[in-house]
Parts: C-alpha cells; sequence; structure tokens
C-alpha cells in the first residue's frame, strides 16, 4: 500500500480535494480596463532589428563608426593604381542626419556596397520589398544604381534597379521580389558607370508589414501583442528613457516628423553588459512616439508613455538636471500631452495631424521618471506633478518607487508619494520563482486609500536577476501565474499590470527572460506569454471572492485562485493555479448565483518545471476543452503544475 502510494504522487496523480466558495456578493472592486498590459522597451533589439521592420542596419551612417554593418569587398582603399571604388563619409553638420557617403567608382564590376542587415535579413519567398535610396550624382557617368538581395552562399535571390535622374538630391523607390527564403540575406548595392554619386538612407522594408504601412512594423510580432488584448501599452522603456547620461536620454521631440530627419543616437543597452555587447545597437527612431501612440491605438491599448525626470540612469551615472535647467523637461510632458490630445490648431496637435493622425489619441497616462529613487527623484517630480495638473488635471501621473520591491529607497519613495497623494505608483520586481509565489499575497496588506499601483516591470528569473542563464522556462511561469492572482484579488489597488522585458532578438539579447523572442524571420511565445495572456483575454470587469473557509486561496496545498465576473457577457472567471507536483481537485460551491451549463476550462500546464517554448516547438500553450458547469456546484480538475481558467455562464 505504501509503494501504491508513493507511486501514485511520482505519477502525480493523488488528488488532493479542495473546497472552495465562489460567493458573488459584489465586492464594489472594479478590475480596470488598463489592469493587463504590455512593457515596451528598445532591448534586445525590440525596436531596430525587430518590431520596426526596416532590414538596413545604419541605413543613413550614422552610426560612431559610420559604415559599421557595410562592407566593401570589391574595395581597394589604399591602393593608388587598382581602386575598384570606396565610399567616403560626408558629413553636414547642420543636418540632424549629418552623415551621407560619397561612393567613388573606378571599376564598376568591381565595386559593392553590402549590408549585413541586423544578424542577417530574413527574406522570404515570393515576398516584395520596398527599396530606397536617397542619391545625388556627383560626377561622372554613374547611371544606375543595381540593388540585389542575395543569400548566404552570395546567390542573387531578387535584384531591382533605379535610374538616376539628377545632380541633385532625390528619393529613388524600387521593389524587389525574392526567389527564395533566407534566413542570413545580405543587400547587395551596384553600380553602372563610373565617377561618384551621393548615398543617404539605404533602406529595405518588407511590403507585408503590419497593417500593410510602408516603413511599418514587423507583422508578425504586432500580432503576438495584438493577440494578448492588452490594457495599455508603455513605452518607450525602462532604463532607456532615463539613458546612461541625461544628453543619451530618450527626448520624444527628436522622434517625431520626417522619419529620415530623426537623429539617431546610442542605444543604452549596446555596451550595458560586458558578457553580451552590442556595439552596433543604436535608436534610429523610426519607431518614434508617434508610431507608437498609432501602436496603442491598433492594440486596443491606453497608450503610456515615460518621460525622463531630468535624471540619469542610477545604475550608470545618475547625472541630474540643475532644479533651475528643469523647465525643457518638464515642458517635453507638456508639449507631448498636447501632441497626443491637442486640437489640430495647437503647435504640436498640428504636428500629429501632419503626420496623418488629425484625431487625438487619448492620452489619459504620463510616467514622470524609470525606476528613480531617493530625494533627488522626488524633488523633480514635484515639479512636474505641479506643472502637469496645473495644466491638464485629468491626466493621471504615474510615478515610480525605484529598482526594488522593499528595502530603504522603496518604503522612502512611498513614503514621499503617500505624502504627496500620488496617483499611481510603479514597482519593479525581477526576482526567484519562489518569490513571486510567496508574494500572491503582497498586496494584501496595502492601503485601500493610498496611491494605486502599476506593478510595472516584473519577470521570475530562474538564476539571478540579469544572468545571462535566466530561462522562459515552466518553473517561472507558473510562479507569475501564482503571484498574478494576488494583484487581481487587489484590483482595488492593483491598477496596471506588465511583464518585463517584452521582445528579444535571439542572436541580438542583452536581457533574459523575455516575454516574445524571435529571429529574422520567426517569433515564438513563451510560457510566460501565455500566462500573461490567461490573464489578460479573461480579465472580467468585476472582482469576486473566492475562499476556502472565508479565506482567500494564497498558496495552501499549493494552490492560488481568483475570480471575477464578466457583467458584459454574463459569466464568471475563475483562475487558479496549482504549484504542485500534484494533481488536484477544485469543488466549488457558488453562493448567490447559479451557472447555466456548460463552460470553458483552458489549461496551461507542464509537469516538467524546466520546460521551455523555442521556435520549433510550443510545447507549453493552453488547451481549450467544455466541462459541466450548472446550478450551484463548479468542479475543476486542476493538473499537477498547472494554470487553469474556467469560464462559465451565469443564470
Ligand atoms: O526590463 C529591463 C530593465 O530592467 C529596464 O530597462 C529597467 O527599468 C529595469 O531595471
Amino acid at each position: 500500500m505504501k509503494y501504491l502510494v508513493i507511486a501514485l504522487l511520482l505519477a502525480g496523480s493523488l488528488s488532493a480535494q479542495n473546497k472552495y466558495t465562489l460567493d458573488f456578493k459584489d465586492t464594489g472592486v472594479k478590475i480596470q480596463p488598463t489592469m493587463y498590459g504590455i512593457f515596451f522597451e528598445d532591448i534586445n533589439y525590440g525596436a531596430d532589428g525587430g518590431l520596426y521592420a526596416e532590414l538596413v542596419k545604419n541605413r543613413s551612417f550614422e552610426f560612431d563608426t559610420p559604415l559599421m554593418g557595410w562592407d566593401q569587398p570589391g574595395s581597394d582603399r589604399h591602393s593608388l593604381n587598382e581602386k575598384s571604388g570606396y565610399a567616403t563619409v560626408v558629413r553636414d553638420d547642420s543636418k540632424t542626419n549629418k552623415n551621407y557617403i560619397r561612393v567613388d567608382v573606378n571599376n564598376d564590376s568591381g565595386y559593392s556596397l553590402v549590408n549585413e542587415g541586423f544578424f542577417g535579413m530574413g527574406i522570404k519567398a515570393g515576398a516584395s520589398y520596398d527599396v530606397s535610396v536617397w542619391a545625388a550624382k556627383a560626377q561622372g557617368n554613374i547611371s544606375e544604381v543595381r540593388f540585389q538581395l542575395i543569400d548566404a552562399a552570395g546567390n542573387s535571390i531578387g535584384e531591382s534597379a533605379v535610374t538616376l535622374a539628377s545632380k541633385d538630391w532625390k528619393q529613388y523607390p524600387t521593389v524587389i521580389k525574392a526567389t527564395k527564403t533566407e534566413a542570413k540575406a545580405k543587400l547587395k548595392v551596384t553600380f553602372s558607370g563610373k565617377g561618384s554619386v551621393l548615398l543617404d538612407m539605404v533602406s529595405m522594408f518588407p511590403q507585408d508589414t503590419w497593417k500593410g504601412r510602408k516603413g511599418g512594423l514587423r507583422k508578425d510580432l504586432v500580432q503576438k501583442l495584438y493577440d494578448l488584448k492588452p490594457g495599455f501599452l508603455r513605452f518607450p522603456g525602462g532604463c532607456i528613457v532615463e539613458g546612461r547620461i541625461l544628453e543619451e536620454r530618450y527626448q520624444w521631440k527628436k522622434s517625431v516628423g520626417k522619419v529620415d530627419d530623426r537623429e539617431l543616437l546610442v542605444n543604452r543597452w549596446n555596451k550595458e553588459f560586458k558578457h553580451r555587447p552590442a556595439p552596433d545597437y543604436y535608436q534610429t527612431f523610426g519607431l518614434g512616439f508617434y508610431e507608437y501612440f498609432q501602436l496603442a491605438e491598433d492594440l486596443g491599448a491606453s497608450p503610456l508613455p515615460i518621460l525622463s525626470c531630468g535624471m540619469a540612469c542610477q545604475f550608470n551615472t545618475g547625472e541630474l538636471v540643475e532644479m533651475h535647467d528643469i523647465d525643457p523637461y518638464v515642458q517635453d510632458a507638456l508639449d507631448l500631452i498636447e501632441f497626443a490630445n491637442g486640437d489640430v490648431s495647437t503647435k504640436w496637435g498640428k504636428l500629429r495631424s501632419d503626420m496623418g493622425h488629425p484625431k487625438t489619441f487619448d492620452l489619459k497616462f504620463i510616467g514622470v521618471g524609470n525606476e528613480q529613487w531617493g530625494p533627488d527623484y522626488f524633488e523633480r517630480y514635484k515639479v512636474f506633478e505641479k506643472a502637469i495638473h496645473g495644466k491638464y488635471p485629468n491626466i493621471t501621473i504615474v510615478s515610480g518607487s525605484g529598482p526594488f520591491p522593499n528595502g530603504e529607497y522603496f518604503d522612502y519613495g512611498w513614503k514621499q508619494l503617500k505624502d504627496m497623494k500620488a496617483q499611481i505608483v510603479d514597482e519593479h520586481y525581477y526576482n526567484n520563482p519562489q518569490w513571486f509565489k510567496d508574494n500572491a499575497t503582497r498586496y494584501d496588506q496595502y492601503d485601500r486609500k493610498g496611491p494605486k499601483v502599476f506593478a510595472g516591470e516584473y519577470a521570475a528569473q530562474s538564476v539571478a536577476i540579469a544572468s545571462p542563464d535566466n530561462k522562459n522556462n515552466w518553473d517561472c511561469a507558473l510562479a507569475e501565474a501564482a503571484f498574478m492572482t494576488g494583484l487581481e484579488r487587489n484590483a482595488e489597488v492593483v491598477n496596471m499590470c506588465s511583464y518585463a522585458p517584452l521582445f528579444a532578438h535571439a542572436e541580438g539579447w542583452q536581457w533574459t527572460p523575455d516575454l516574445i523572442w524571435f529571429n529574422s524571420l520567426e517569433s515564438y511565445k513563451t510560457p510566460n506569454y501565455y500566462v500573461q495572456q490567461l490573464y489578460s483575454n479573461n480579465p472580467g470587469t468585476d472582482l469576486i471572492s473566492i475562499n476556502d473557509g472565508g479565506k482567500p486561496v494564497t498558496g495552501k496545498n499549493g494552490m492560488f485562485a481568483t475570480a471575477v465576473v464578466d457583467k458584459k457577457t454574463n459569466e464568471v472567471i475563475v483562475k487558479i493555479v496549482n504549484t504542485t507536483a500534484s494533481a488536484q481537485t477544485s469543488d466549488i460551491n457558488l453562493k448567490g448565483k447559479t451557472l447555466s451549463g456548460t463552460a470553458t476550462q483552458t489549461t496551461l500546464g507542464n509537469t516538467n518545471l524546466s520546460s521551455e517554448n523555442s521556435f520549433t516547438s510550443e510545447t507549453l500553450a493552453p488547451k481549450t476543452s467544455e466541462i459541466k458547469a450548472s446550478g450551484k456546484n463548479l468542479n475543476i480538475g486542476v493538473p499537477a503544475y498547472s494554470m487553469v481558467v474556467v469560464r462559465a455562464k451565469i443564470k
């Protein structure tokens, strides 16, 4: 008998029976439409090389090494006699896009410029690519610029040419249709004739972007965001907001207007981690604030921009703007609100309209600072708060509590923010899976009358914070699922939450774990993504109580639970997380309502906590089936190591 019990335990089939009550009494707590959102930062090549579908790296020769990413296989720069050709970088300091190149061609069949893309260009057979270049004939008889997609072996897999017409700068567009799928393609540029030609903004985008927009976003990646049905989109970060020094902070005004004129900036993640250097990581701002607002609109998400408060990243320099110089920073915030919400007759509202969006973007939130801490932050925050609410009393300000979920700075920050009657406080937690399970009760004691909480960045770390060995495994995702029952159960306090970071290029990442992984051609959803999705696709409208003898379900028998009703669909939604190696049942007794028939049960689980998804297999994906759900009793089987969501119609 002893052995039978052990065998059943090992097989994970010994069911513990849990008796819960689902109480339909009105708690008065609404689930905010913003509850489950997404956090976007240009880290891990999330924007350039990722979401922003530009395929040419260093398209306008603005990198610190201006020909980085460009090869000149036929060039002989150092020989006076037999030079096939070469490119010279020319700098015009009067412009925001300063550099262009002069290409001198001495031997038209021997010279080419080749762009390597971001870890290679992902090209799909049969797909069409918009290629363009700004060019001006300088001297000689160069008549044509030819663009060729080449595969890893150097063979052409599609080409097209433009005929040069003028000595004046002019943009020349053309289209290449690819004949082969290639993950590591390059773009080769060759010339007909001899002489000199000036080139700038050599660009190539797939035509098949999200919503088919020219120069748009990568479709598969946006689709994955869309499928999350996010309540908000936070952008542009993260530490990228702050910069390593103030000069490198994100300045939204430099990210709007004509794409070609947006001034390039180094990406602060390019040398943050010695173990993952990314010397070619820059920000073109092709994905800038207009595009972020547009993306939020496409996703049906509330835009949540975060701005520099005049403090550089405190993990780097912590450089501060003097208080007497803070006005331009504050003005940036006021102008941003005008850019999003202002009438077309206003300066910034007009720019939005000129860029193609006369309608306002309905901005409701703005974040002041990212992960700031200490008195300097609050000194600056107060100035922002006064100015923003002085002019825009209906905008909700998101403030920060620093990078850690507890400790001296955290406590100090919260005290300040409470005293100031801050509206919503951003908390960040990167910690081990056990921390997440232990913290499912974190918000139970938070003051219901104090500031609301934005759980703005969190992710369970399988090894240690920012360790390159962290995995997006089921252990971490399951712990996040358990933790999130505590976010939802405390929706009275927690109004927003988002996993971080969002994206990672499989060859170019700096930080792991991440929600969505991609390479030049494909992308996949992690188990953590599916946990987020199970919450964000089942948010409900009103919190109700699921309890075990009056107590919330927060870890007894390793079980965690939360419940909501959706008043729009007249359903009850129960989320249960089983963090143990044994299957368990939940016999739920309904108080106050009855169920009308069948329900759906969606289960995400795996008995192997180390399992992960990959480009070739999504082992961890939710499965939905129908279960019986009538009367006053709901019986839910919760497999070992799983998250279950049940949706049932209320009579
Ligand atoms: O998500 C990665 C980084 O973690 C963010 O940029 C920062 O806010 C946090 O420290």
